[in-house]
């Protein structure tokens, strides 16, 4: 399945905690890569005495009711005997990369775990309405390429739906680096962080009012358009909000730390220096930067990367390179 990482974050919060339905919209991109992936198996059986999860091979509470909801939905809405509802399920998934730390593992995850449950329970609807009961973001990352997801007005939520803009290929030339700084869980999980936003934080509310609202129709024409600089610009402004509105969360959730700090530095200084935006950085919920340019600028950056950060410096950071959306390689310092 696809992970996503976003431009214009979703990260207003919710207007409805139990829908999961978000107070603006927002923009993601889906890496669909083999090295970055949620994988999760599902299965079910008279025997099984409970529904059980297990993540990264440790088994974690199924009281959870976001994975309750994404569950309950699917067996009500697919088509299953009446001695298939009462079977208990067993779900195994695995991250290959950071989970809880900033990738966006929660849309991955449940992304793929909602896809897998509608091929069980052989539900036709529309898996991304289903996702998003998990986790909001996830709604997005059942598509590919670039994604937006439109917030609605409907108290239901049946018009809070994701839609491509368009499919990777339509920007070939488009390149992430994920630079992993620190691979651990994060201290406020966003799901809390955001509630705890919308419950206290000010500029949240001004910033879904006054600045998403223009960002994403110029984001969603800066990709039509194939417009980097703008594209560059936006995300990295839309970044910096996001997380000026954690900070102005009561008490403050902040998810960047000095190396995430350093890094922002160091593409401002490349970018001035090189009189263009041709580098944006953008920091999910937690220390993990995702650096998008264009493939002609690759070799440079990462050397420029390589200096900064070499291999045994005290920031030391792990690259993850990429295309969008075909290739990721790993290359650990
Ligand atoms: P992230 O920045 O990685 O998205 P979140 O705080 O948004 O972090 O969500 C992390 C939570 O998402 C995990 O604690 C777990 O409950 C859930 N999650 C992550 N990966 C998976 C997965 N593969 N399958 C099911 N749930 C997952
Ligand atoms: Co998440």
């Amino acid at each position: 399945m696809h992970i996503h990482f976003r431009n214009l974050n979703t990260r207003g919060g919710k207007r409805d905690e139990a829908l999961i339905l978000p107070i603006n919209d927002s923009i993601s991109a889906s890496l669909d890569v083999a090295q970055l992936c949620a994988k999760t198996t599902v299965m079910t059986c008279p025997t099984f005495e409970s529904d059980r999860i297990w993540l990264n091979g440790r088994e974690e509470s199924i009281d959870n009711e976001r994975l309750q909801n994404c569950i309950r939905n699917l067996k009500r809405q697919g088509t299953l005997s009446t001695e298939m509802e009462k079977w208990k399920v067993h779900i195994c998934s695995i991250n290959n990369f950071p989970t809880a730390a900033g990738l966006a593992s929660s849309a991955a995850g449940y992304a793929c775990l909602s896809a897998a449950l509608a091929k069980l329970y052989k539900f036709d609807g529309d898996i991304s309405a289903i996702a998003r009961t998990g986790s909001g973001s996830a709604c997005r990352s059942v598509f590919g390429g670039f994604v937006r997801w439109y917030m609605g007005v409907d108290t239901e939520g049946t018009d809070s739906i994701a839609k491509q803009i368009v499919p990777a290929s339509h920007w070939p030339e488009m390149r992430i680096i994920i630079l992993v700084v620190n691979d651990l869980k994060k201290k406020v999980s966003s799901a809390v962080g955001m509630q705890r936003g919308v419950q206290t934080s000010e500029l949240l509310r001004y910033r879904a009012e006054h600045c998403v609202p223009k960002r994403i129709e110029e984001m969603h024409q800066a990709i039509i358009h194939k417009n980097f600089e703008k594209f560059a610009e936006l995300t990295i402004k839309d970044s910096n909000q996001m997380h000026a509105v954690c900070l102005d969360t009561y008490p403050p959730c902040s998810y960047l730390t000095d190396v995430s700090h350093a890094i922002s530095d160091l593409i401002h200084a490349y970018n001035n220096a090189v009189h263009s935006t041709k580098v944006a950085y953008t920091n999910d919920a937690g220390p993990n930067t995702v650096l998008y340019l264009l493939e002609k600028d690759v070799p440079e950056i990462v050397g420029v990367l390589d200096h900064f950060f070499p291999p045994g410096h005290d920031q030391n950071i792990d690259y993850i390179r990429g295309d969008l959306p075909s290739k990721i390689i790993p290359s650990k310092h």
